[in-house]
């Protein structure tokens, strides 16, 4: 069996009492648009939404302004057009359907990256495993197990080979905060993010989980000291 397990990523966002590591998050950002959107979309992330990230509305207005290809109709002659972003809009789609998308790799289909630390078995690990885990095939890997034409070998990947070649190397981004881009640091942070993507409320929800658990233990308490207050003199 030449699959493997994946690797643990450890993340500020793990445990029971998370939080969000924004520096990394805006990192991971950073990876997402200057490398993997080449390919892959993130339709359910809107700009507006990176505000949780720690920019602030100003610095939102102008990041989606920077993007010139929000897709929209010409309102005089009803036909497609673009125009420059609102924070209304969400991450462009890097093809206009499934078909250019297909069309531009190898009949594969890059899959929106959105949902996808919720979607695949191993969650962050494996998204991290995955984009770390590009490798040579080992030597005495069968033939038919070996990558075909356009398929690169990857032992996280569920069947050996898959149409993505390593989308990161060594100094592929620079960091505005100083950070050395390595892959191991480029893969922690995109896939830091991609768990923000997945669950922007993660961080609140277990907050919330908390303050309804210490409420009920109060309230329990009191519960039980009226309990046997009331019963205190029966016999
Ligand atoms: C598949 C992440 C960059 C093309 C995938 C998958 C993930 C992923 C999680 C799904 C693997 C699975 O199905 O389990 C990323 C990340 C990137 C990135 C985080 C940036 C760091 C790119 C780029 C391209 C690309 C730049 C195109 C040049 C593809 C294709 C697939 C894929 C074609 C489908 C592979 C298959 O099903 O065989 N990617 N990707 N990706 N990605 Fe990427």
């Amino acid at each position: 069996e030449f699959h493997k397990h994946p690797k643990h990523l450890k993340l500020a966002s793990d445990g029971l009492v998370p939080h969000w590591d924004k520096a990394q998050l805006q990192r991971g950002m950073q990876v997402y648009k200057e490398v993997c959107s080449a390919c892959h979309s993130l339709n359910l992330v809107a700009f507006r939404n990176i505000q949780d990230l720690g920019y602030t509305e100003g610095q939102v207005k102008s990041f989606a302004k920077s993007y010139d290809n929000i897709p929209s109709i010409n309102p005089d002659t009803g036909e497609p057009a673009t125009r420059t972003g609102l924070p209304s809009d969400h991450f462009p789609a890097p093809y206009a359907n499934e078909v250019a998308a297909r069309a531009a790799n190898n009949n594969a289909l890059p899959p929106d990256l959105s949902l996808i630390t919720k979607a695949r078995e191993g969650g962050k690990d494996y998204i991290y495993s995955l984009l770390t885990g590009f490798q040579n095939p080992p030597a005495n890997l069968p033939k038919e197990l070996r990558p075909g034409t356009g398929l690169h070998y990857n032992p996280y990947f569920a069947n050996l080979n898959l149409a993505m070649a390593p989308p990161l190397a060594d100094g592929q981004v620079t960091y505005a905060d100083g950070t050395k881009a390595t892959v191991d640091q480029m893969a922690s942070d995109v896939t830091a993010f991609l768990v923000w993507t997945a669950e922007p409320k993660l961080v609140k929800r277990v907050q919330v989980g908390w303050g309804a658990f210490i409420f009920l233990l109060i309230f329990s308490t009191l519960t039980y000291l009226s309990y046997r207050n009331i019963w205190a003199d029966k016999e």
